[in-house]
């Protein structure tokens, strides 16, 4: 009983009894989560370098143009995935545990930030302002909306002068594409969507195929940190090339077709 009540006793922010270097993997999280946000907030509101040829870059797609709309058209769009991925599940967890020390780790004392940690006013996600995580499961549908419109893009990205052209930037787009699906089909919102919500998996025909669905989702979301990661890393690497072209600072080497 002693022992229960002590286990569950706060602990000084930041004091533990591990000796491994715990620390590391929120300070990743947070240097490299932190990065991404400079980097993409600076691009967005560069509102240049975005467009060049096949290419449109990856935060201005969908291109909304509205005549009374006189900043950068990435800030129409980029609010999806930003809200997608600040309510999902995995980063969630990152950057509590980064930015909040909201536990920093497990068996690691954390500060009470937004009552995320122990102590009498803890509370989960369950009042104001984390209760809004809950938007997760729409920014879901909006974000599967605009994966859409970036697969369109690379399919574009495929197609130049009429006549089929795969450059780099062509490999570049599709690859986003693939990590960015692995990531987004992975989601434990769209897991439960196919497939969480039944009692039993082999009741009927459509029971079995929704429990074939589910199996192939979950191979996913078993890796979904990994595809968090890969995806955010391919969606900057895409702009970036983008930039890079539309600057003219480096050309597209063109593999099959017309050059650019
Ligand atoms: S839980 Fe991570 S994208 Fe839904």
């Amino acid at each position: 009983m002693n022992q229960t009540k002590s286990a569950l006793a706060p602990q000084k922010p930041l004091s533990t009894e591990r000796r491994d270097i715990w620390w590391l993997e929120p300070a990743l999280v947070a240097i490299g989560f932190g990065l991404f946000i400079i980097y993409a907030t600076w691009r967005a509101f560069e509102n240049n370098f975005y467009e060049i040829g096949p290419y449109l870059s990856p935060f201005y797609s969908p291109k909304i143009v509205l005549d009374w709309w006189k900043f950068s058209p990435a800030l129409l769009i980029l609010w999806v995935p930003a809200g997608f991925r600040a309510t999902c599940y995995y980063y969630r967890k990152a950057y509590y545990r980064a930015y909040f020390l909201s536990p920093p780790a497990c068996g690691v004392g954390g500060i009470n930030a937004l009552g995320l940690s122990q102590g009498k006013k803890y509370c989960g996600e369950s009042t104001f302002p984390l209760v809004i995580q809950n938007i997760h499961r729409y920014m879901l549908y909006l974000a599967i909306a605009v994966l859409g419109f970036l697969w369109y893009d690379a399919i574009l990205a495929c197609i130049w002068q009429n006549q089929l052209r795969i450059g780099v930037g062509s490999i570049i787009f599709i690859a986003n594409c693939l990590f960015l699906s692995a990531y987004t089909f992975g989601c434990h919102v769209f897991r439960h969507l196919v497939g969480g919500k039944l009692d039993c998996f082999s009741c009927s025909q459509t029971a079995k195929t929704q429990f074939s669905l589910w199996e192939a989702v979950t191979k996913f979301n078993e890796h979904h940190m990994f595809w968090a990661w890969v995806s955010l890393f391919s969606v900057a690497i895409t702009d970036f090339y983008v930039r890079l072209i539309a600057s003219h600072s480096i050309s597209d080497l063109t593999l099959i077709g017309p050059p650019l």
